[in-house]
């Protein structure tokens, strides 16, 4: 039991090319963090002996709400201990959402606000953040307002922004990494009535897949430790390569990359991937993807239609490091009345920002640490004051040349456009509205958001989970 915790620099670099040893034995690759142990001993990883693409693609159930008052509608998820079977026949400890190592999905309604009830049913502090979501300071799930074991909460989500696809996810202080990696996160669907117009596949066509990755040891229990080069275990709604029958037809498949650190790079030989969403909502119009790359948090919502292979075809969904990650068989003719149009829906205006601030990510080696502007996270010191109302453009800067470590940015509460990458405009795949982005080192991206309504203290920080554990996360205040 005396693991400790570490953390490794950001092994992946754009590209999917891993520059630092696999093997983290300099400090530059591994950063003694202090014994936070909770589990058993690592005891070398377990081998995936499974057949790849036999075991079917869970699809994390959809939660009803528990009751109805006027027009709000109020969801129970408790968190607590529970066990998956990640590999076939192994037994793995595991935290969920009602039970689930990939909670139950939420589907939301525009203009119909939801609660959400948590019940803490484990030993120590968790809370929800509803990633993306434009909430209430208060409903946030602040790293301070944690809900303590045994008690209840509950977050009040407004669902007036457009229809997106966003997830929630534990967000407690110096936890929010190892409880994600060990299960607490799940799909926060806003339909919208505007979409659904446009006949985009639905129902049982529209799959939610989060992609993650983890390292099993031999007795089954996960490993979060060191070297997260050895989560060699890639794993879709909980299950390493598994398989998904689908007919010959269209399905929207709403991606998120759930992992703590990994960069995903992914190609689907055989199909055309039609990107329709960025992590806000729809974009302009439908991009085709020959290769879509995600880092921790982003969502991409894409169309495949699979009438293009033949019927009795397997195609793999491929990333660029790991190789086959889940398969297709399509297995039957169908009907299908869905549509994928080429105009989806217009970005409004850019408003003219009236400030401008400067974001400098970088590890700082001599105190161990992942900082913002130099400093770690500190809960009692605001660091950008924001009058309400106003527009800014942020210029992130990923200060790591020197050991090749990617981050991305995200901001709590809005959704920003990205204006430029090393002042070229982004892809067209970037071009929609965005609450987190790649900041590949080196590079400065520049965005741009407007913080209306809400005030109150929010977020930012880097997504790869373990560096905004280490401190890389600091706060904005709307007044
Ligand atoms: Cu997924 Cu602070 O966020
Ligand atoms: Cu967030
Ligand atoms: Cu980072």
């Amino acid at each position: 039991m005396d693991r400790r915790r570490f953390i490794t620099l950001g092994g992946l670099a754009v590209g999917g090319v891993s520059l630092l040893p696999a093997c983290g034995d300099t400090t530059a690759a591994a950063v003694h963090l202090g014994h936070t142990a909770t589990g058993g001993a690592g005891a070398g990883e377990a081998v995936t002996t499974a057949e790849p693409f036999t075991v079917e693609l869970p699809i994390p159930p959809v939660l009803r709400p528990t009751a109805v008052e006027g027009d709000t509608e109020i969801y129970d998820l408790s968190v607590r201990e529970t066990t998956a079977e990640i590999l076939p026949g192994v037994t793995t400890p595991v935290l969920g959402y009602n039970g689930l190592f990939t909670g139950p999905t939420i589907r939301a309604k525009r203009g119909k606000p939801a609660i959400v009830r948590v019940s803490n049913q484990l030993q120590h502090s968790t809370n929800v953040h509803l990633h993306g979501g434009y909430v209430a300071a208060v409903d946030d799930g602040h790293p301070m307002d944690g809900i303590d074991p045994g008690a209840l909460r509950e977050y009040h989500y407004p669902n007036q922004q457009q229809g997106t696809t966003l997830w929630y996810h534990d967000h407690s202080h110096h936890m929010e990494a190892e409880h994600v990696y060990r299960g607490l996160r799940g799909f926060y669907v806003i339909e919208d009535d505007d979409e659904a117009k446009l006949k985009l596949p639905s129902g049982r066509y529209d799959i939610p897949i989060a992609l993650s990755d983890v390292a099993i040891a031999a007795d089954g229990t996960l490993v979060f430790d060191s070297k997260f080069a050895d989560r060699q275990t890639i794993l879709a709604n909980g299950k390493p390569q598994p398989v998904l029958r689908v007919e010959a037809r269209r399905y929207r498949l709403r991606l998120l990359n759930g992992a703590l650190h990994r960069l995903f790079q992914l190609r689907l030989p055989g199909v055309d991937i039609m990107q329709i969403a960025t992590d806000g909502g729809l974009l302009p119009a439908p991009v085709l993807r020959p290769e879509l790359s995600l880092t921790p948090a982003e969502r991409a919502d894409i169309v495949v239609d699979f009438r293009q292979a033949p019927i009795g075809s397997r195609l793999v969904l491929e990333d660029t490091t790991a190789g086959a990650v889940l398969a297709f068989d399509v297995v039957a003719r169908a009907d299908d009345d869905s549509k994928l149009p080429s105009q989806l829906r217009a970005l409004p205006a850019l408003p003219p920002a009236t400030t401008v601030r400067d974001v400098a990510l970088s590890f700082q080696p001599t105190l161990a640490s992942f900082t913002i502007n130099g400093q770690t996270f500190d809960a009692n010191r605001v660091d950008a004051q924001i009058p309400v109302g106003t527009t800014e453009i942020w210029q992130v800067t990923n200060m790591d040349t020197k050991y090749g470590i990617t981050h991305n940015f995200h901001l709590h509460l809005v959704q920003f456009r990205v204006l430029d990458r090393d002042g070229v405009p982004p892809g067209p795949g970037e071009a929609g509205l965005k609450d987190t982005v790649a900041v590949p080192p080196g590079s400065t991206v520049r965005v741009q958001a407007t913080f209306t309504g809400f005030k109150g203290r929010y977020l930012y920080h880097c997504h790869f989970l373990e560096h905004s554990a280490a401190g890389m996360m600091a706060q904005f205040e709307v007044v």
